[in-house]
């Protein structure tokens, strides 16, 4: 049923999302046509709330399709200047399960639950007054929030956005772009279209962008684009360090059914500090397959470590993590890792 805010009691504190586990039941309040193949969701509170993020977050969407709980990370289109309303904005990919079942089924009134936004690839932690916002496809939403949230506080960052598409026909929020180009003397837009212009190189990028080297760089897009995009502009002698990158592409760590070793068999303790519960893993165990294992409240969105909603903190013992990428310094001091991708090595506490 399509939620009628004149009949909702309103809040004016913000939605308050638990830190590490918690998870906010959001209605579907408008579905937008934006191309052919993607759709932007609205989403509200059930009791009308401000949603508070950073400009470049994700949420990760626990769903259930076809009785299997699976979860996806999707990076927040709008932006926290417009705190009402939260969008996330999908592509239908080819083979993607989810996107596509979201096009086709999530429907005005529908609810989902959604992880609390996430992420260090976000405009709020970057001090920059140049930037160059670099996309491709669905990998606009960050650069969308980003370019909205500048627009909206009447930001004097100087923005360069270049957006890569298939066509005209393909350009995600064409219209706003260019409204926004007209409003701000700070902000432009060009497009690569591949059926006119082929793909970005490192001649285009230089023709587009002279001032490249003093700014500071956002990507985001499919897999071969983010690669070719940070070859061309390593090679072109950029300072790295104001390089930052997202992407929800990377391989993911193979799901196991379950991980705990039988009674009586020698192994490695995981304890679960709120429940209580015990579990024995083999030495070099997933943590995140230990703790699916006891139902632990941890959700594995991409298990490739780079969404971040899988992240917990250990109290006591060791583990060997691949990737730290979501993480902020103050985290990784506080014991925090992504159990996605970090193995077990000694007996292990967790905090959840
Ligand atoms: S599930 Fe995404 S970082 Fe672990």
């Amino acid at each position: 049923m399509h939620q009628d805010a004149s009949h909702k009691e309103w809040e004016s504190a913000p939605l308050q999302w638990a830190a590490v586990d918690g998870t906010t039941n959001l209605i579907c309040q408008k579905v937008i046509q934006e191309t052919h193949d993607v759709k932007t969701f609205v989403f509200q509170t059930p009791k009308l709330s401000r949603f508070n993020y950073k400009a470049g977050q994700f949420v990760t969407l626990q769903l259930e399709i076809k009785g299997e709980p699976v979860s996806r990370t999707y990076t927040i289109s709008s932006t926290p200047s417009r705190p009402y309303t939260l969008e996330l904005t999908i592509k239908k990919v080819d083979g993607g399960k989810v996107s596509g079942w979201l096009l086709d089924n999530l429907k005005e009134g529908h609810r989902v639950v959604a992880t609390a936004p996430a992420g260090i690839f976000n405009l709020a932690d970057v001090d920059a007054d140049k930037v160059l916002f670099l996309s491709a496809g669905c990998g606009i939403t960050p650069m969308m929030s980003m370019s909205r949230w500048l627009q909206d506080t009447c930001s004097t960052v100087d923005a360069r956005f270049i957006h890569s598409a298939r066509s005209e026909q393909d350009i995600i929020f064409h219209n706003e772009l260019e409204l926004m180009a007209k409003k701000s003397s700070f902000f432009s837009a060009d497009y690569v279209l591949e059926d006119k212009d082929g793909f970005l190189t490192q001649e285009k990028l230089q023709q587009l962008v002279p001032d490249l080297h003093s700014r500071t760089i956002f990507v985001c897009g499919p897999a071969p684009y983010m690669e070719a995009v940070k070859v061309m502009v390593a090679e072109s002698g950029f300072n790295m360090d104001n390089y930052h990158e997202e992407s929800f592409g990377g391989e993911m760590m193979p799901k196991k059914e379950a991980s705990l070793v039988k009674e009586g068999e020698a192994g490695l303790s995981v304890s679960l500090q709120k429940s209580g519960k015990v579990g024995v893993v083999n030495p070099g165990d997933l943590l995140i397959d230990a703790l699916e294992a006891q139902k632990a409240p941890v959700v594995a969105a991409c298990r490739a470590g780079v969404c971040g909603a899988c992240k917990v903190q250990i109290i006591d013992g060791e583990v060997e993590s691949s990737s730290q990428m979501t993480l902020t310094p103050e985290e990784i001091e506080q014991g925090y890792v992504l159990s996605c991708c970090s193995t077990v090595k000694s007996d292990v506490a967790v905090a959840v």
